[in-house]
């Protein structure tokens, strides 16, 4: 399959880039470095260098890649930091997943997979967590970040119920 990873520079994005590739798929990567490296991008990826809030190069990109899927792994991830800068981390976490929903359906893209974090869920009754289990904040989910994952993966269950292939990967 030909996927578009975002965030592909970064930890998470990174490995399942790399364990893609490993499975014979093919990955092109869309990162801007803010929180990563260019020496981290996985070797043989493709690799598009852009912000989330670039529509016009997402579209772009998206319709020329004219991919199978796209994994969703760009964002901040500093629960801390998110408090001190809480217009940074709603824009580029929560708008930023608005713009690439929006880059995808204006490009006939509807297959998504969407990095949240375990921390919406609180201490789930059972693991491994499901779709459908209860939302329950943490204390890192009632931070700006948290409070900020929770509504991008909102507006991905929304995107799900309009007619999107939606899953939502989470840390535990
Ligand atoms: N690290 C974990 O243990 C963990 C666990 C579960 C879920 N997650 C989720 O996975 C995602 C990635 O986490 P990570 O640990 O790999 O973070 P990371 O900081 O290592 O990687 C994020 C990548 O996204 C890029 N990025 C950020 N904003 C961007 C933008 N606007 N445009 C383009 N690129 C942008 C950064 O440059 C970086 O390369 C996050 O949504 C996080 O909540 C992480």
């Amino acid at each position: 399959m030909k996927i578009l990873v975002t965030g592909g520079a970064g930890y998470i994005g990174g490995t399942v880039s790399r364990v893609l590739m490993d499975g014979g798929h093919s990955v092109t990567i869309y990162d801007n470095f803010c929180h990563s490296m260019r020496s981290a991008l996985p070797e043989r990826a493709q690799f598009i260098e852009g912000d989330l809030a670039d529509r016009p190069l997402l579209e772009e990109t998206l319709d020329q890649g004219k991919f199978d899927g796209i994994m969703h792994f760009a964002a901040l991830i500093e629960a801390g930091e998110s408090m001190q800068k809480p217009q940074i981390y709603f824009r580029n976490n929560t708008a930023g997943t608005l713009t690439l929903l929006e880059a995808m359906t204006a490009t006939g893209h509807n297959r998504l997979v969407f990095s949240s974090t375990a921390a919406c869920y609180g201490e789930p009754e059972k693991k491994p967590i499901t779709e459908d289990a209860k939302l329950q904040p943490t204390n890192a989910e009632r931070t700006i970040w948290g409070r900020g994952m929770r509504r991008s993966f909102g507006i991905t269950r929304r995107g799900s119920r309009s007619g999107c292939f939606i899953s939502v990967t989470r840390g535990r």
